[in-house]
C-alpha cells in the first residue's frame, strides 16, 4: 500500500471547488486503485438525487467537495481530532480557509463532515443537507438496501458508474486504523 504523502497546502488558492476536491484528495488518499474515489464520488451522486428529491439549492459543487474529504481524518496524519470524522472536519477547515465561505455555510458543513456517519440522526437536526449526507452513506453502506424514497433504477446506475474496485480492501484498512487507534469512535461517532 502506497505510503501517505504529506500534505500541507498554504499555497493553495483554489476558486473551482471541483478542482480543489480532487487536489485534496491526491494528496491525502494513501490508496491505489479507485475504491476510495469511487466510494466518494458515489456519495456525492446519491446526495446530489437526494437533494433533487427535495429541490434543495444546496451547491453541488460544495457537496464534492465534502464527499471527497468525508473520510480522509482516517489516514490525514497531522489533523487534530478526537475521532476521524472531525479530523475530516479539521482537514476541510484548512483546506478552505482561503475560500470566501459564510459563517453559517462553515458551521453546516462542520456538521455534515461530522454527523454523516451516525445510525441514527441527531435529536434536534433539522438541517436537510445533513440529513441527505447521512443517507447517503446509508445508501452506500447498505448498497442500496436502503433508499430514502429513491428510484432503486437510479441507484442502481450510481453503483454501475463507479465500480467498487479495491473498496473492500480499503474498508479493512478504515477498520484497522479505526479499531487500533480510536475504538470508541464506533460507539460515539457512529451508532448515537
Ligand atoms: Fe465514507
Amino acid at each position: 500500500m502506497a505510503r501517505p504523502r504529506l500534505c500541507f497546502s498554504l499555497a493553495i488558492v483554489a476558486t473551482d471547488l471541483l478542482a480543489l476536491a480532487d487536489d485534496i484528495f491526491e494528496r491525502y488518499s494513501p490508496y491505489p486503485g479507485d475504491g476510495l474515489r469511487h466510494h466518494c464520488l458515489r456519495l456525492h451522486a446519491f446526495v446530489d438525487l437526494l437533494l433533487e428529491a427535495e429541490s434543495n439549492p444546496f451547491p453541488r459543487d460544495l457537496a464534492y467537495l465534502l464527499a471527497m474529504v468525508h473520510d480522509l481524518g482516517l489516514v490525514a496524519r497531522f489533523e487534530v481530532g478526537a475521532n476521524y470524522m472531525m479530523r475530516s472536519a479539521a482537514l476541510f477547515a484548512r483546506e478552505t480557509q482561503k475560500l470566501e465561505l459564510s459563517q453559517a455555510t462553515r458551521e453546516q458543513c462542520q456538521k455534515i463532515l461530522t454527523e454523516n456517519h451516525r445510525f441514527f440522526a441527531r435529536r434536534g437536526q433539522g438541517d436537510p443537507v445533513v440529513e441527505a449526507f447521512r443517507r447517503a452513506v446509508w445508501i452506500e453502506h447498505s448498497r442500496g438496501f436502503r433508499r430514502y424514497g429513491l428510484a432503486s433504477a437510479a441507484i442502481r446506475a450510481v453503483f454501475a458508474k463507479f465500480p467498487r474496485d479495491n473498496f473492500d480492501r480499503v474498508l479493512v484498512d478504515f477498520a484497522r486504523r479505526t479499531l487500533t487507534r480510536e475504538p470508541l469512535t464506533l460507539v460515539r461517532g457512529i451508532f448515537f
